[in-house]
């Protein structure tokens, strides 16, 4: 949440600023600011809405300078406003500090700070770090910023720049992820990889509790007793145009057809072409380590919890393991009854989402094994888990998180064929036919996604409904959920998802002719009961949509529209069924003239609890 970056080299900062910020919009949109220093004075833009507005804001009055720190916001204290904007400034304006997380304590600081004379304009939390600064400064920036830091308790990434040290940005790090990149004559800074890769590909992670001093052409970092670490860049092997939206509308819809590709790369390298064997060397597990484990809990947020669902369903089918599935900001807070032998399964995209992460430590602290299962290298989760599985989805920029899910359902499959062999609770026969059929998957996501304009006809139907309703049973159910959220986030429709067979003990009653019903009927042993819930909807004059399976005749005669997808496993059916429910949102919510990838509230990464 919030977006941070900062530029210092021998070139105009701005447009790398409002290129970067661009970039980094998806992380929060609801107001934006920038802070140059031209000739050693700071000069500070800032205006509510999105980097568009503060972009024609600063065309009609350009700010010049070749340092820079820009940001773009999701409000957590204080509403969207000028004044709330960031860059926040000390009382003198010589500085100016960007921040994205949470000061916790900051409400007794700011008293403290009043007091003592100091002058507050926002009502934010970040505003006591550049007072906090101001005190602090005695000649020396760092200094001053890390004594600051250790008044403060909460998360920070932090980019701050001063008028008193114009030749420099100072940044920090406690639980949001801030990254430098290191050009030629020029360093950047950043929230995320993708906003500078366009510049560079050397980068270098802050960890939690580090500093950085950037120039132009060095960069020193520091723990945060102050001493100094020798830290080697890495390189990211992320193509930039990865990064763009590539000819499409909308990085959603571009992200929704890379699919094939995505579901391809995250089974490369870890299935033999001519064997079939399995490779999860990544897992940091022993053989025995994995015999022993008697218990899988699963943890996440939003999406990824969807996959973690279709994961219990996964590994008690294929491992015969208990599972559990945990939101992580429940699990957190609980006292999960874990140990040595249970197995954490972190899901998570972004592997900065706060509560994942804080699941993922409380389930060390408990001595379980953890796993994340991940897509941006080199995250905090990614780091924090004991073994990382990487979903090599590339980067995904659209808030609506679409090939990260099919691509986490991709690793889930595998680690439960991998565990129900090792477990001998499926036979070396029944996993070559399980990764057959997941090396014929991505060649059936195309037949689905040849079906886009079909299911853009269907969305013309539902575009103005108020209420929608996802039905599924078995796998489909975790997929009724996700086709629901898909539809909430993007066109804001209000719409829930249930195992259909819990349709009579409640929703039934909200079915009438203008309540669409989704409903998953793939094939399996679940069908015919499902067959009854749709028959139970129409007897209500409800309006049906069904996801069905290529072949199924009868289907048509009962539903009001039929989107079909390829025959499959009913393991995997889950992977393909949740691809016509994604189309569907996106139409919907372009036909409603929604902002599709930045959804109204929404941020792509949530690093504040
Ligand atoms: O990065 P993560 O996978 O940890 O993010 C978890 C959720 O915030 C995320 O899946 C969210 O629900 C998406 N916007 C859904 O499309």
């Amino acid at each position: 949440m919030c977006g941070i970056f900062g530029y210092i080299g021998d070139k105009e900062a701005l447009p790398f600023l409002l290129e970067g910020l661009k970039k980094l919009e998806y992380r929060g949109y609801d107001s934006a600011g920038i802070a140059t220093l031209h000739k050693g004075k700071l000069f500070v833009t800032k205006c509510v809405g999105k980097i568009s507005e503060l972009e024609t804001t600063l065309q009609k009055k350009p700010i010049g300078g070749e340092v820079g720190i820009g940001h773009t916001r999701w409000a957590t204290h204080g509403q969207p406003s000028h004044v709330n904007s960031h860059p926040h400034e000390d009382c003198k304006s010589e500085l100016v500090v960007v921040h994205n997380g949470i000061i916790e304590n900051y409400l007794e600081l700011r008293r403290e700070l009043a007091d003592r004379g100091h002058d507050f304009r926002s009502s934010t939390d970040t505003e006591v770090l550049a007072h906090l600064i101001e005190e602090k400064y005695a000649g020396n920036l760092l200094l001053a910023v890390r004594e600051a830091l250790l008044l403060v308790r909460g998360s920070y990434a932090l980019a701050v720049i001063s008028e008193n040290d114009p030749q420099k940005i100072v940044a920090a790090r406690s639980g949001s992820p801030l990254i430098i990149g290191h050009g030629e004559e020029e360093s950047f800074l950043s929230s995320d990889i993708p906003a500078m890769l366009k510049y560079t590909s050397r980068i270098t992670q802050l960890e939690n509790g580090e500093m950085a001093e950037i120039t132009a052409t060095e960069t020193r970092i520091y723990d945060q007793h102050g001493k100094s670490l020798a830290k080697t860049p890495s390189l990211i092997s992320w193509d930039p145009e990865s990064a763009e939206k590539g000819g499409y509308s909308h990085f959603m819809l571009k992200e929704i057809h890379e699919q094939p590709s995505a579901i391809r790369k995250t089974i490369e390298g870890r299935v033999e072409a001519d064997s079939h064997k399995i490779h999860f060397d990544e897992l940091n597990l022993t053989e025995e380590e994995i015999r022993k484990v008697n218990r899988v809990v699963f943890t996440a947020c939003g999406t990824s919890w969807h996959a973690g669902l279709v994961g219990e369903y996964l590994f008690e089918q294929l491992a015969k393991l208990p599972t559990e599935v945990e939101y992580a900001a429940e699990f957190r807070y609980r006292s999960p009854i874990i140990d040595e032998n249970t197995l954490v399964i972190a899901i998570t995209q972004s592997g900065e989402t706060a509560d994942t992460l804080a699941a993922v430590w409380e389930a060390k602290a408990r001595n379980a094994k953890t796993i994340a299962i991940c897509n941006v290298t080199g995250s905090t989760i990614a780091r924090e888990a004991h073994g990382v599985v990487y979903t090599n989805a590339g980067p995904e920029i659209g808030v609506a998180s679409t090939k990260a899910f099919t691509t986490q359902l991709t690793i889930i499959y595998l680690l439960a064929i991998l565990f129900g062999k090792r477990r001998g609770a499926i036979s070396e026969k029944e996993a070559t036919s399980l990764i057959s059929d997941l090396i014929s998957l991505p060649q059936k996501v195309e037949r689905v996604l040849q079906g886009e304009s079909l299911i853009e006809t269907v969305a013309d139907t539902f575009r103005s409904a108020t209420n929608a309703l996802y039905l599924g049973r078995g796998k489909g159910f975790p997929i009724a959920l996700e086709g629901a959220l898909k539809l909430k986030e993007v066109s804001y429709i209000h719409a829930e998802g249930y195992p259909a067979a819990e349709m009579k003990h409640g929703p039934i009653a909200l079915i009438d002719k203008n309540m669409p019903v989704v409903v998953l009927a793939f094939s399996g042993r679940r069908y015919e009961k499902t067959l009854g819930n749709i028959e139970e909807v129409k007897a209500r004059g409800g309006r049906v949509i069904v996801v069905a399976s290529e072949g199924d005749k009868q289907i048509a005669s009962q539903a009001d529209e039929v989107i079909y997808i390829p025959q499959t496993s009913e393991a995997l059916s889950p992977l393909l069924a949740v691809i016509p429910l994604q189309i569907l949102a996106y139409y919907i919510a372009v036909k409603r003239g929604c902002h599709v990838d930045q959804p109204r509230n929404l941020a792509k990464s949530v690093t504040v609890e």
